[in-house]
């Protein structure tokens, strides 16, 4: 086994800091998956021989959020669970494509993990050939969880009690990006070997940045602080935040939230008045807080604008949230702006 493998890593965590070996295994197993989904993206409209699109399209179902779900969506869901559901290490899965949660088959052992995903991140990139990605979450399963128990109260545990965050983005390398609570490792798929390589330890996000990532064709629906914040970034070295800002939005998650892991900057996806009941568009249990352990890892910051998102008690499993996620300065600017006018309004 090659020193520099996924393997040689978690092994080195097992001694160094006491990591389960049974967690090994279980991420191990996703990344498996993740390089089943990669190869899949990669073969785009020539999967399965070509017929009907390969991958590309639409399933022509809808998930239990209402959107309508892609062939890819679909087909990574059913890569992540079929990967995951015999090998022993968990006790039950989530993903944003199954209303309810999976409970492991009698006929196989149960473990004692939760794993969340979204098993295809960015579906609106997936016919243009920009980068997607999966993103995954592993929280451990109650003690006194039943063996026949498949019930969401099981997952709603705030983001802070995650062993494990991580995603893989499927871009011109595929990479693995993960964190056991010992900081952020990044790895490159070598697609001669079939290996994930530790290309990159101690990633760490500069707590300064001059690029934000949002999409400004809602600017009009958002709320005070968040019009100000970006008005002050617009207003650029003449404005009261004395720089120049730049603007980069991909619209898939995981591009943009690596893009500020490799260089710094801030993600948002804050709460508008298009559907004032539903806090956000992202989901918490397996979007924002695995993104969140990660950035936090890595020296950056997440909140929903009032409070750090990995504190956030769930009460739903789908449940939606606000995000401003990235470099640890920025993330406190626009968090203290929306302080500032909930202090002013009480
Ligand atoms: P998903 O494809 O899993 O539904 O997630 C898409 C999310 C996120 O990845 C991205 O940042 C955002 O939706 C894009 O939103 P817009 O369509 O508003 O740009
Ligand atoms: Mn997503
Ligand atoms: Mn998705």
């Amino acid at each position: 086994m090659a020193r520099n493998s996924l393997t040689h890593y978690l092994i080195r965590c097992e001694r160094e800091h006491g990591i389960d070996p049974n967690l090994r295994l279980l991420i191990e197993t996703v990344a498996r998956a993740c390089k089943t989904i990669s190869h899949a993206v990669g073969k785009g409209a020539l999967w399965g021989g070509g017929a009907d699109g390969g991958v590309l399209g639409s399933a022509g179902s809808t998930n239990v959020q209402g959107e309508t779900q892609k062939k890819l969506d679909v087909i990574a869901n059913e890569i992540l669970v079929e990967a995951n559901e015999w090998g022993g290490h968990l006790a039950g899965m989530a993903s944003e494509e199954m209303d309810n949660p999976l409970g492991i088959p009698v006929a196989y052992p149960r473990g004692h993990y939760l794993l969340l995903f979204d098993p295809l991140d960015g579906s609106s990139n997936i016919e243009v050939n920009v980068s997607i990605g999966t993103i995954f979450s592993v929280l451990p399963a109650p003690a006194g969880m039943a063996d026949d128990d498949d019930e969401a109260q099981h997952f709603l545990q705030p983001g802070h009690r995650q062993v494990c965050a991580g995603y893989a983005v499927y871009g011109p390398q595929t990479m693995l990006v993960l964190t056991v609570g010992h900081g952020v490792v990044t790895f490159t798929l070598d697609r001669d070997t079939g290996s994930f390589v530790l290309t990159q330890e101690n990633n760490r996000v500069p707590p300064d940045t001059r690029e934000f990532a949002v999409n400004m064709s809602n600017a009009r629906h958002w709320d005070a602080p968040m019009k100000r914040y970006i008005d002050e970034c617009l207003a650029g070295k003449e404005g009261p935040r004395g720089k120049d800002f730049n603007m980069r939005w991909i619209a898939s998650m995981v591009s943009d939230v690596h893009r500020i892991m490799q260089r710094g900057g801030i993600f948002l996806y804050p709460w508008d008045k298009r559907e004032p009941d539903k806090p956000g568009k992202l989901r918490l249990m397996y979007e924002a807080n695995p993104m969140a352990m990660l950035i936090e890892q890595a020296g950056g910051a997440a909140t929903d604008g009032r409070q750090r998102i990995l504190d956030i008690v769930p009460t739903r499993l789908h449940q939606r949230v606000s995000v401003m996620i990235g470099s640890k300065n920025e993330v406190e600017y626009v968090t203290g702006l929306h302080a500032a006018t909930s202090r002013a309004a009480a």
